[in-house]
């Protein structure tokens, strides 16, 4: 069978088979392209149809049996072929760490669009899981220096395998700490995607996400304890221009009720994505109280 049609019924299969797509893709069509090709080592931005590929008995054992887990076992189809794309890179992806699928690849690649006016010399990826935030930036601004931290010695083994897919063992560290606690630098930018969900949420969620590491997800207080603690202690970690990028999103409008005060900067985003806030030092600093 040619992959096209190959694709075409897998969708298929998927629609019928309750699925929720979520994981860097949005639709039954997407995701089996995604299994289909990244099984096989094809871009997935290809036109299949112009293709020619026909796919041999191998490949079909092969992803006959991923098709399989992905309908039986509910299992994201980036963790059955072990790779996502982020912000244009590949990067490599296992259970050990949370599937990249921020928002924050948009500003990276429109270069934080106006929030950022000079290009930051060091970079502190607050909670980074497989380091797909951290590496991303480091390939696009090439003279800074960047740390991955997160407190998960096992997201930070897959992080320092991404570092060295990528050659950036010069440019980018790890680092392992509970938030703040083991940080001695000074950042131009610090950007977080943390665990932002409340535990209720946690449970209504689809099974696909339960393949997921839960510490990646689930935070106290209604998801608010790390991204307030994030807010709290940033301004110690900024140099004086520095700025904060944090994505808490649904959690947006819990956030907002906690600290009425605050007029937080919403990133506005043209490929989807919300709950991204942005904030400067200075910010950080003149609403120190309003954030207690
Ligand atoms: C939502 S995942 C984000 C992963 C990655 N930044 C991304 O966008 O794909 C959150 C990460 O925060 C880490 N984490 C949770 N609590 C933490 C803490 N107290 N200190 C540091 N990292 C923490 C988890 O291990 C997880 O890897």
């Amino acid at each position: 069978m040619d992959i096209y049609s190959y694709v075409i019924k897998t969708s298929e299969r998927f629609d019928e088979s309750d699925l929720y797509f979520g994981h860097g893709t949005e639709n039954s069509l997407d995701e089996a392209a995604y299994l289909v090709c990244g099984s096989l080592n094809i871009s997935y931005d290809c036109d299949l149809q112009s293709l020619n590929y026909f796919l041999s008995s191998e490949d079909i054992e092969l992803i006959e049996e991923r098709i399989q887990r992905r309908i039986k076992e509910k299992i994201p189809a980036a963790y059955l072929v072990g790779k996502a794309m982020f912000a244009g890179f590949e990067f490599i992806v296992d259970e050990r760490a949370l599937i990249p699928r921020s928002p924050i690849a948009e500003l990276i690649l429109n270069g934080f669009s106006t929030l950022m006016t000079r290009e930051p010399q060091r970079v502190l990826d607050l909670c980074a899981g497989n380091g797909c935030i951290g590496i991303s930036i480091a390939k696009i601004y090439s003279e800074s220096l960047v740390d991955l931290l997160d407190c998960d010695e096992n997201c930070l083994k897959l992080a320092q395998a991404n570092i060295a897919k990528h050659n950036l063992l010069d440019q980018v560290n790890v680092i392992n700490s509970n938030l703040f606690e083991k940080v001695t630098e000074k950042y131009d930018l610090i950007v977080s995607n943390p665990p932002y969900v409340s535990s209720k949420e946690y449970e209504s969620l689809p099974i696909e996400y339960f393949h997921e590491p839960k510490g990646g997800l689930v935070c106290r207080e209604s998801g608010l304890s790390i991204p307030a603690k994030i807010l709290q202690e940033a301004k110690d970690y900024l140099s004086e221009k520095g700025l904060l990028v944090l994505e808490l999103g649904h959690s947006k409008s819990s956030l907002e009720k906690r600290f009425p005060l605050v007029p937080f900067l919403w990133v506005e985003f043209s490929h989807g994505g919300h709950g991204v806030l942005a904030i400067t030092r200075e910010q950080l600093t003149e609403y120190c109280n309003e954030l207690n």
